[in-house]
């Protein structure tokens, strides 16, 4: 950690020119480690910048930071920039060679206590940029969110635009009403979970209804059930939002059905 070294001149430092993945390791194992990968080819073709080096050499790398840091369970994050030019808007004239950085953090992902209580959300405005399907280092509203909620009390701020949800701060958004899964649908204005995929398939084969939709905080005032999904915190009850209790002010059964199926498929 103290050796790395980024250019001064490192478009990911001055201008947020820089995409980010950051998978879940349990039991030394990687999970949903594939659906990361194409995301992150996704978010590199959409901004035009290259890959740092091949698929392959990055899976090795991934997996000799769990082997040389002894990584049970927590996260690796990794990040690529555009790499260091001098200071300009436009691309680079030429090739850069892009930059990449990876790291590993130890967390309590299966047994976060978090999850036996519930977490509390607030609202909070989406001050985002149109291109939110794009997971780049430009943090900074989400930043204020959070914060936000944290300030307020609260685990994660439910960003909302015209009147509905759109996503977390960190996280996609759900609620659940008369047994069925609402969840907004893909588009430009949320990230593409690679968590949320992999849930939703496991919910199909279990049966569980997904709606895929925009709804209002008043819904969710009004839902039976509310839970959020990333990869450092897999399938999470929500038990109150904006001060409102949800189901009780307990995690209700559809959203432990659904962590217990993902904890299960990702080898916890
Ligand atoms: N965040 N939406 C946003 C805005 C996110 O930042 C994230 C993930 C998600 C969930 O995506 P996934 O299931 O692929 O983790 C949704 C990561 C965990 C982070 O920034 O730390």
């Amino acid at each position: 950690e103290s050796e790395g070294k980024v250019a001064m001149f490192d478009r990911g430092f001055l201008i947020a020119g820089g995409v980010y993945e950051v998978s879940a390791v349990i039991n030394g194992k990687l999970v949903d480690y594939a659906a990361h990968m194409e995301r992150l080819g996704r978010s590199l073709s959409e901004l035009r910048m290259g890959w740092p080096c091949t698929r392959a050499e990055l899976d090795t790398m991934h997996h000799e930071l769990i082997r040389r840091n002894d990584l049970k369970e927590g996260i690796i994050y990794m990040q690529v920039t555009r790499g260091a030019a001098d200071r300009a808007f436009n691309f680079p004239k030429g090739e850069t060679k892009p930059t990449l950085i990876a790291f590993t953090q130890v967390m309590n992902l299966v047994n976060n206590p978090n999850a036996v209580t519930g977490v509390k959300v607030i609202t909070t405005p989406d001050l985002r940029w149109s291109r939110r399907d794009i997971k780049t280092v430009m943090l900074l509203a989400p930043v204020l969110g959070k914060q936000a909620a944290y300030e307020q009390g609260a685990q994660e701020g439910w960003m909302v635009e015209n009147g509905h949800v759109t996503e977390g701060t960190s996280s996609n958004a759900y609620i659940v009403k008369d047994g069925k899964v609402i969840t907004r649908h893909l588009s430009n204005e949320i990230l593409a979970g690679c968590t949320r995929r992999a849930l939703m398939r496991l919910a199909k084969e279990e049966g569980v209804e997904i709606v895929e939709r925009p709804f209002t905080p008043e819904e969710a005032y009004a839902a039976d059930e509310a839970f959020l999904t990333s990869a450092s915190q897999f399938v999470m009850p929500i038990v109150e939002i904006d001060g409102k209790r949800i189901g009780g002010g307990q995690p209700g059964p559809v959203v432990r059905k659904l962590r217990e199926l993902y904890l299960k498929e990702a080898g916890a």
